[in-house]
């Protein structure tokens, strides 16, 4: 056995709008996520999260999974647009009762909620009047936080303000494969710098109202290696790792953007929205650092039109490198299966800057091609090996002294993989589609054994 220390927490995420359904339930309006999906050409097959999992209405049966798996917290998503959906103005009562009901079968089944404040829907008419690379958004953002938090305080202690900035600025303004699918190089700069001031904001307004609860943010880290020793190659890990780690780190750890990074950027970095205080404000103290880790970027340069994975497209400002493929395993979102890269993610980081607040993985996963065999079961051993080497690979890193205090697998269910639809199966519970049924796979069952004794048993 590969024990975790006492209180390790073990858990699952999801995000609201993957999972939830019912985008015209109760009061809930249009977010960025629903004009793209239903936007032709936008999702694999034009899939829509308007169903998903269904997990608004089987969210007491999803809950009782959880509990089943021995797990000790929950990170989920509330939906901006089902909670305030003009973006602006008083709470909706039927989001803030749809939350009230997960939150009495969480509390239950003795499972601590963690929230995320925003995975990625916008309000449409935020994203009408402007979007992420309107400063006004990061206030808004701000206040919608203030009110979720001044409602929903007294029954959740962690607050996380955002999922993955990287992807809401690059993906989503960037290179456009997210919603609001926007291609504009400079905007999406300025998205990511409003996004990070919203964090800061936010933050600091919750822990005005309530000192003695715990606020962070997550974000998606790569180790970031190069191909050969070449000087061409160092370069490209510089940059790479600037644009997808240390432009979210550095402001939020260290009240700085990388010079480096900005000065590559030229005309596009956004100097004239960053004003005098807003690195004071981006660095707010944190309570804890959320990490979504999935796997480690290789990158070459100097070989321009060479690139080989989609995810080249997301790197602002880095034409001209490229990902290298390893040949290592991939999973079926072709990302390579790498779980020492968790142990480097987290060690660079701890190397970096030091303080680090504690720090909790707060997605780490992998997408198969499961199937329900003829004994109703789903034998996803691959994930069950994937989990079984990252654990270890986290438990690694404890013992190189980072403080790491939890873990939390993406994801609980089957679900809207974003542009991918429902072809990516991420969950450990597996779901079909077409009767919503609910099949606990192997992997599940294992996450169970690892959460119940917290602790990883051996290998057979
Ligand atoms: C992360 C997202 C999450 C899910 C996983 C696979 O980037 O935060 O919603 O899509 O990837």
């Amino acid at each position: 056995m590969t024990s975790f220390p006492t209180g390790f927490l073990w858990g699952t995420s999801t995000a609201a709008y993957q999972i939830e359904g019912a985008v015209s339930e109760d009061g809930r309006g249009p977010s960025i996520w629903d004009t793209f999906a239903h936007t032709p050409g936008k999702t694999v097959g034009g899939e829509t999260g308007d169903v998903a999992a269904d997990h608004y209405h089987r969210h007491a049966e999803d809950v009782a999974i959880m509990r089943d798996l021995g797990l000790g917290a929950y990170r989920f998503s509330m939906s901006w647009s089902r909670m305030q959906p003009a973006g602006t103005g008083p709470l909706n009562p039927g989001g803030v009762a749809f939350y009230d009901r997960l939150l009495d079968e969480l509390h239950a089944a003795g499972i601590r909620p963690w929230v995320t404040l925003y995975h990625w829907d916008l309000p449409q008419l935020l994203e009408d009047a402007g979007g992420w690379p309107e400063r006004d958004t990061a206030h808004r953002f701000a206040d919608y936080a203030a009110a979720v938090h001044a409602r929903f305080a007294d029954r959740i202690a962690d607050w996380l303000t955002l999922n993955e900035p990287w992807c809401s600025a690059f993906l989503g303004y960037f290179n456009g494969v997210h919603a609001p699918g926007r291609t504009e190089p400079a905007a999406s700069l300025r998205a990511m710098h409003h996004l990070l001031l919203g964090h800061g904001m936010a933050t600091a307004q919750m822990r005005a109202a309530r000192p003695d609860l715990r606020y962070g943010l997550s974000l998606n880290l790569y180790p970031v290696d190069p191909r050969s020793a070449s000087r061409q190659d160092a370069d490209a890990v510089r940059r790479i790792d600037g644009v997808s780690n240390r432009l979210f780190t550095d402001p939020v750890l260290a009240s700085t953007y990388p010079a480096d990074i900005a000065s590559d950027l030229g005309a596009d970095w956004p100097a004239d929205a960053i004003r005098a205080d807003d690195m004071a404000t981006i660095a707010v103290p944190i309570d804890m650092l959320g990490i979504n880790y999935y796997t480690r970027h290789v990158v070459f340069g100097g070989e321009a039109g060479t690139s080989t994975t989609a995810f080249d497209n997301g790197w602002i400002g880095c034409a001209g490198v490229g990902k290298a493929m390893r040949g290592y395993p991939v999973t079926s979102m072709g990302w390579e299966v790498d779980p020492a890269g968790l142990y480097d993610v987290l060690t660079r980081l701890k190397d970096r800057y030091p303080g680090l607040p504690p720090v909790y993985i707060t997605e780490n996963g992998a997408s198969f091609d499961d199937v329900v065999t003829d004994d109703g079961q789903v034998h996803d051993a691959a994930r069950v090996d994937y989990l079984d080497a990252h654990f270890r690979q986290a438990r690694r890193a404890i013992d190189a002294g980072v403080p790491l205090r939890g873990y939390f697998v993406w994801s609980l269910l089957d679900n809207f993989e974003w542009s991918f639809g429902t072809t990516r199966r991420f969950g450990v519970v597996h779901v079909d589609y077409s009767t919503q049924r609910r099949t606990v796979k192997d992997s599940g069952r294992f996450l169970r054994r690892v959460a119940t004794a917290n602790a990883i048993p051996d290998r057979q």
